[in-house]
């Protein structure tokens, strides 16, 4: 009953969190790509209201005209809208999921015994500062340097290395899957620390100071804007990392750290291709297809490296055994072999995907109905058939299954 009831949790809240991820991304690259697309107001009028930048735009059946004003508008309207609760509720729920599908079985989810032997609740504290550490670390990286001459180069620099520190370690303590998904998270969380520390109450101060009729400190709007550029470039990043969990030839390879850091990276490079465009069709930036290249390049070297070895064909004598034993139970030594090889990688004593261990009798004989299930009717396993498995093999199992699932 309590898997059952996680499970729906799971569901819910992946749910709500991929809904408010989109509404908050959305409207980041929104903004990203609408002040990067700015013109000069051609209006006289705009002009005398200190207006620096418009954009025509149509959509949905009908022509927009947003306006940027440099520092102020001449008067505050009525109703202003913030953005924040798309940032926020994306932080809640996924904290929640990550609580629900890791942290509340960090046993089986977060622990990887052969990388680091704690018990759960070392797992989950070291978890949780993990985001808390990350965040005070780069918030001291964007105080020191970010207000300086050339400030931009220096955190941008700091800030790769502080991710592929808490990458390495992450894939270090953690496991694989965990890892990846505790350094998205990390990063997530600075995004939304950026939103509620720094660029809304920037905004607010700007907001009384006009409201105060006091002159607004320009500083507000730089460093917010920094800050909102910062996440601009974390969200392919965390995506990535949010994603990779469903698929393991990534986080199970023995150097998963390097693997992480450089799809990141790639994605990285790709969104900057994306922010750069934007101005390039306006004549303003370099050219940012370049980048574009090093991003298609990058994946393309890793998946280079993570090809899997060619799968030796199966034994001549286990594929017999299908011929041979026509009629007759198969034993559990038929079986064995062929789990070994085609479902030990991720139900093994490594990586136990689903809470799924079958490298013993019992836990096979436990599992018995749903192996079948997976891997004679549903097709499922392995998943996307990553080790291989051949149509005798499947035959195997199912006679196996039919002749009485024997593990003795
Ligand atoms: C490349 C990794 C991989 C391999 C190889 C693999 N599995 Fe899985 N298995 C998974 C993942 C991931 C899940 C969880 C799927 C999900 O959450 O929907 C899973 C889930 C399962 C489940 C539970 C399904 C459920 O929803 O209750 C069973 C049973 C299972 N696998 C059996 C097997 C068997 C038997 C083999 C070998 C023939 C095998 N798997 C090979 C990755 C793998």
């Amino acid at each position: 009953m309590e898997s059952y009831i996680l499970d729906w949790l799971n569901l819910l809240l992946r749910w709500a969190h991929v809904v408010t991820a989109i509404a908050w991304i959305g409207s980041s690259f929104y903004f990203v790509f609408l002040d990067s697309s700015l013109t000069p107001p051609e209006d006289e009028d705009l002009k005398k209201q200190g207006v620096s930048g418009e954009l025509w735009a149509v959509h949905g059946g009908g022509f927009y005209h947003p306006v940027k004003f440099a520092v102020k508008p001449p008067q505050l309207p009525k109703h202003l809208h913030w953005f924040y609760w798309e940032s926020y509720s994306t932080w809640l729920t996924g904290f929640a999921l990550f609580t629900v599908s890791y942290l509340w079985s960090a046993g089986t989810y977060l622990i990887d015994k052969s990388k680091m032997d704690w018990v759960p609740w070392q797992a989950v504290t070291v978890a949780i500062l993990f985001l808390v550490v990350f965040w005070l670390l780069y918030d001291l990286i964007c105080r020191l340097y970010g207000q300086r001459k050339s400030g931009d180069a220096i955190v941008g620099a700091l800030v790769m290395v502080l991710v592929c520190v808490a990458s390495w370690l992450a894939c270090h303590w953690f496991a694989g899957r965990a890892a990846f998904l505790l350094v998205g998270a990390m990063l997530a969380t600075s995004m939304s620390a950026n939103v509620a520390h720094w660029i809304i109450p920037g905004q607010r101060k700007m907001v009384a100071a006009i409201q105060a009729g006091a002159p607004v400190d320009p500083i507000h709007g730089i460093r917010g804007k920094q800050r909102s550029v910062h996440n601009t470039y974390f969200t392919l990043p965390v995506l990535f990392a949010m994603l990779s969990g469903h698929y393991s030839f990534t986080y199970t390879h023995p150097q998963n750290w390097l693997v992480l850091i450089a799809m990141m990276f790639a994605g990285a490079a790709v969104r900057q291709f994306f922010v750069m465009r934007h101005g390039y069709k306006l004549g303003r930036n370099g050219n940012p297809w370049p980048y574009a290249g090093v991003g298609v390049a990058v994946i393309g070297v890793i998946m280079l490296w993570l090809a899997p070895e060619p799968v030796e064909p199966m034994p001549a004598a286990s594929a017999d055994a299908v011929n041979t034993s026509v009629g007759g139970a198969i034993a559990y030594a038929t079986l064995q072999p062929i789990l070994a090889q085609r479902c030990y990688l991720c139900h093994g004593a490594q990586v136990q995907m689903k809470n799924v261990r079958l490298d013993s009798a019992a836990n096979v004989k436990l599992h018995a109905q749903n192996i079948y299930q997976q891997v004679v009717v549903s097709k499922l396993m392995p998943m996307t058939n990553t080790t291989g498995i051949s149509e005798a093999e499947r035959m195997v199992i199912k006679q196996w299954f039919e002749t009485g699932a024997k593990v003795d």
